[in-house]
């Protein structure tokens, strides 16, 4: 008999989330594959319920917890160790999502009708943000490369400089990209700092999937770390919550170099529109930064091998569907326009194939006759969501 080892993480294990109250399990009918909001279908690494539990045991009691030294310091260490960015821990500000940090920079500084902008398509919050303070969400639409079944993206830096306006306050980027998977280089990321120089911008760096890097040769280049001048003028936002799968505990950071900016943005937040971060969210942070990495990389190993198994997939068995591959994130997004389904993708997959992505439409300019797809499920329910695209496409 020869004895094996059980696989140290199991990603092909089959969850049940529904009863859970998941919000992607519920949303559909129960014979409908979800396949939208992202987070994973995955077992977070089993430091993490272990923490909350020994927490839970120790002290059973959930008072306040506004702070969390060890995590600030924790994330000051991660900066160092993988960007080489050297921050003061007392930069850092706790938020419970960092969709609330998106809406706390436009409304502190995107100036009243001011004009915020961004490359799309984009995730959706970084157009509704701009609209909650009754800014306007300029978008300028990225350059979208198509060779066959594959598609990939560029920043048009004439587009987006045309773009700006005297109203133009801030400029929101997402790096890694969500939903077009780019990695954004360095050289990139240079010329948008110099951009944001020139006309004197605030800038969110969304970079909550900086952790999910794909490809063992890349590298996430926090933007603020380039130089102390576009540290100034950034907030920064990262969370532990996609990368660990963690996103209902409700911890996330920004990172504020510019004491004026950050004290600004501590007294909004003070005021009593911003829930303060949950106990369990620092406990969550704190056991996932420590002692996470080893499950992340396995988690990687895992979802880059999904990624490819879509491209592939796309490619041999999706007629006139064009994808990307995406660099970073567990999110593929898929063209449409050239099949049946161009009309409303989201809509005929969902009747057709009872597979739910996300409406392309919901991401602004770029999006019409699009749909984003989230791999990160074990590789069976992956191919069965593949198989009913396919279905769709034939009955399309
Ligand atoms: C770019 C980006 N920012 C923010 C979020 C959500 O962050 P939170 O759940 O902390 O509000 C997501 C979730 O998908 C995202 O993709």
């Amino acid at each position: 008999m020869t004895v094996t080892d059980a696989p140290a993480y199991d990603f092909d294990k089959p969850l049940s989330r529904r009863e859970t109250g998941a919000i992607k399990w519920t949303m559909y009918d129960a014979d409908v594959l979800p396949m939208w909001v992202a987070d994973m279908d995955f077992e977070s690494p089993r430091c993490i319920a272990d923490a909350i539990a020994r927490r839970a045991q120790d002290h059973s009691l959930f008072g306040y917890h506004f702070d969390h030294q060890p995590l600030r310091d924790l994330i000051t260490a991660r900066m160092a160790e993988r960007y080489n960015w050297t921050i003061d821990p007392s930069h850092i500000v706790f938020l419970p999502s960092l969709v609330v940090g998106l809406n706390l920079v436009c409304q502190l500084y995107g100036g009243t009708r001011g004009h915020i902008l961004t490359l799309a398509p984009i995730y959706p919050p970084f157009l509704s943000a701009p609209k909650n303070h009754r800014q306007r969400a300029v978008q300028v639409e990225a350059l979208a490369v198509r060779d066959g079944a594959d598609l990939r993206y560029e920043f048009d830096f004439a587009a987006l400089e045309a773009a700006i306006t005297p109203k133009t306050r801030v400029l929101m980027l997402c790096n890694p990209h969500n939903p077009v998977g780019r990695v954004f280089s360095r050289v990139e990321l240079e010329q948008v700092a110099a951009m944001a120089e020139r006309h004197n911008l605030t800038v969110i760096s969304d970079e909550i999937h900086c952790d999910l890097i794909l490809d063992p040769d890349q590298r996430h280049t926090p933007l603020a770390s380039l130089s102390p001048e576009a540290a100034a003028r950034t907030v920064t936002l990262m969370a532990p919550s996609k990368t660990f799968n963690v996103p209902g505990m409700g911890l996330g950071f920004a990172i504020v170099t510019d004491d004026a900016l950050r004290k600004t943005m501590m007294t909004a937040m003070w005021s009593g529109t911003v829930a303060h971060s949950n106990v369990m969210g620092y406990v969550a942070a704190e056991a996932a930064y420590r002692g996470g990495q080893p499950w992340l990389d396995a988690a990687l190993a895992y979802l880059r091998a999904n990624r490819d198994a879509v491209t592939e997939y796309v490619r041999a068995e999706l007629p006139g569907v064009a994808v990307t591959t995406p660099e970073a994130t567990f999110l593929s997004w898929l063209d449409f326009r050239q099949t049946p389904l161009a009309a409303d993708p989201y809509k005929l997959l969902l009747e057709k194939g009872r597979v739910a992505l996300n409406n392309g439409k919901d991401f602004g300019k770029g999006g019409e006759g699009f749909a984003r797809l989230n791999f990160a499920t074990p590789r069976a329910a992956l191919m069965d969501g593949l198989a009913r695209i396919k279905r769709a496409l034939t009955e399309g």
